[in-house]
């Protein structure tokens, strides 16, 4: 069960309550966020606050909800903030009981004082402007490369957008924190940000997570479940592996997209639910398109807005960044004092290719905060796969890294790359390879036996 929030703040489409919205998450409140009138009813019948703010232009279209409110949730204090303000409008909120009636844009002391007379308890605001939602918002993204100053902009551009946002990339490269990032720094950051894993979950339980369930829709179902979609009313569900979705789910996941609403397994009852949608892949989706797994309408319903997860390989330049701020984190979570890398694991860490991304990056320098012999990481600290030759392939390397590479290994890398190639091409004739590489055969011998590159079929 989730808790109940304190504060229901019902957002009237005036469109000019992002302000209160990211007020009121510097606050720390219990909050759930509605967009009309009739969900608002809606989520009252199911749910308990403790007081309800109309953030509304006026009050006038919404006389008769606030006596229905008197008369539902009298116990309930009721706070307006009006962006239209009119004496009219403020005897109206009087004679309704309203606790409150601010005028928009409201300053912060006068939200409080609202907040303080209708009994919502919050974390006192401090002077400093708060981060938004502690650190999960652009700011736990770490990486100052032009490649992830990208994704920060688009991040800024669309994250008030209400479109579907695609976020693509290898595993291990930040999506899941680029997609908190779109929602807690838009407008739905106050709201509930919802994740799903579509890979981790098996096909008919992902179902029910996603839509709920009535009572005695199956055999386990022995009370009403209430699903993801439902839960994230409000704020935004993040869609994790999408790929992996059945295809029975991906035509009922269109169909929610669409329209926004659905039944619960079981049930009857439509369910309306204002929640935005982000997905996840590490695969290519446009190639599961062409292979008949997944379906092309849903593709270019999820693909409004595609956000490319940049791999690590791709922006050695980030690495420092990253190196500092992990080694501060696990220095504070494992109780430690590492001072930092030593520079010639700072160059080492620069010529790998990184196939597991941040992710893999993180893991290492856990493990080597917590083994490590002294308070500066040295090599003799990283694991043996770091020591290998030729990792990151030559052309990847479009600027020099600022902390330098083992100019001999790329080459190697890159001289043994073409002489497989040349011997593919030639299936393994030794005398045709040379010749297309315009090198004596001994020669190739030679750097074939260094290289140790020998055919399958030859070896067999
Ligand atoms: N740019 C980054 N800055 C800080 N931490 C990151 C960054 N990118 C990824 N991480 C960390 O790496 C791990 C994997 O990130 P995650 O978002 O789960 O990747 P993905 O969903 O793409 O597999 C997480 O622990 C995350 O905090
Ligand atoms: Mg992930």
């Amino acid at each position: 069960m989730t808790h109940n929030p304190l504060l229901l703040l019902l957002l009237d489409s005036s469109g000019r309550s992002s302000e209160l919205v990211k007020a009121l998450q510097k606050k720390d409140l219990a909050l759930a966020v509605v967009r009309s009138e009739a969900e608002a009813r809606r989520w009252l019948d199911e749910n308990q606050c403790q007081a309800i703010l109309l953030a509304v232009s006026s009050l006038q279209p919404h006389g008769s909800f606030l006596s229905d409110l008197q008369d539902v949730v009298s116990s309930v204090a009721v706070i307006v903030a009006a962006s239209d303000p009119s004496v009219k409008d403020a005897v109206v909120a009087l004679q309704a009981g309203v606790i409150d009636y601010l005028e928009a844009p409201v300053s912060d002391s006068r939200l409080d004082a609202a907040l303080d007379k209708a009994g919502v308890s919050r974390r006192v605001s401090s002077p400093d402007p708060v981060p938004v939602k502690a650190g999960k918002g652009c700011s736990a993204i770490i990486g100052n490369s032009s490649a992830m100053r990208q994704v920060f902009s688009l991040i800024k551009k669309v994250c008030d957008a209400e479109t579907t946002v695609l976020v693509r990339g290898e595993s291990g490269t930040g999506k899941e924190l680029i997609a908190q990032a779109l929602h807690y720094e838009g407008v739905r950051g106050a709201g509930p940000f919802v994740p799903v894993n579509c890979g981790a979950i098996p096909g008919e339980l992902l179902e029910s997570e996603l839509f709920g369930h009535e009572k005695g829709a199956f055999t386990h179902a022995i009370r009403t479940r209430l699903g993801r979609f439902e839960l994230a009313n409000g704020g935004t569900v993040f869609l994790d592996e999408i790929s992996e979705m059945s295809p029975m789910l991906q035509v009922k996941l269109l169909r929610v997209l669409q329209e926004k609403e659905f039944e619960r397994i079981g049930g009857t009852k439509t369910i309306s639910s204002d929640f935005r949608v982000i997905a996840a892949t590490n695969r290519d989706l446009e190639q599961e398109v062409q292979a008949g797994r997944f379906r092309e309408d849903l593709y270019y319903r999820l693909n409004v807005i595609p956000i490319e997860a940049p791999p690590l390989r791709e922006r050695l330049q980030d690495i420092p960044l990253l190196v500092e701020h992990f080694v501060a984190r696990f220095n504070r979570l494992r109780k430690k004092k590492i001072k930092g890398v030593a520079d010639e694991v700072m160059v080492r860490f620069a010529h790998y290719a990184w196939p597991g991304n941040v992710r893999e990056l993180e893991n290492m320098l856990e493990r080597m905060v917590i083994l490590a012999g002294s308070d500066v990481l040295s090599v003799a600290d990283l694991p043996e796969r770091l020591l290998e030759a030729g990792t990151v392939p030559v052309e990847r390397f479009e600027e020099l890294p600022v902390q330098g590479f083992f100019l001999n290994e790329v080459l190697a890398d890159f001289e043994k790359r073409l002489i497989l190639q040349a011997l593919e091409q030639t299936d393994w004739v030794k005398n045709r390879a040379a010749k297309l590489l315009n090198v004596n055969r001994t020669t190739l011998i030679e750097k074939m036996k260094r290289f140790k590159l020998a055919s399958s079929s030859a070896e067999a």
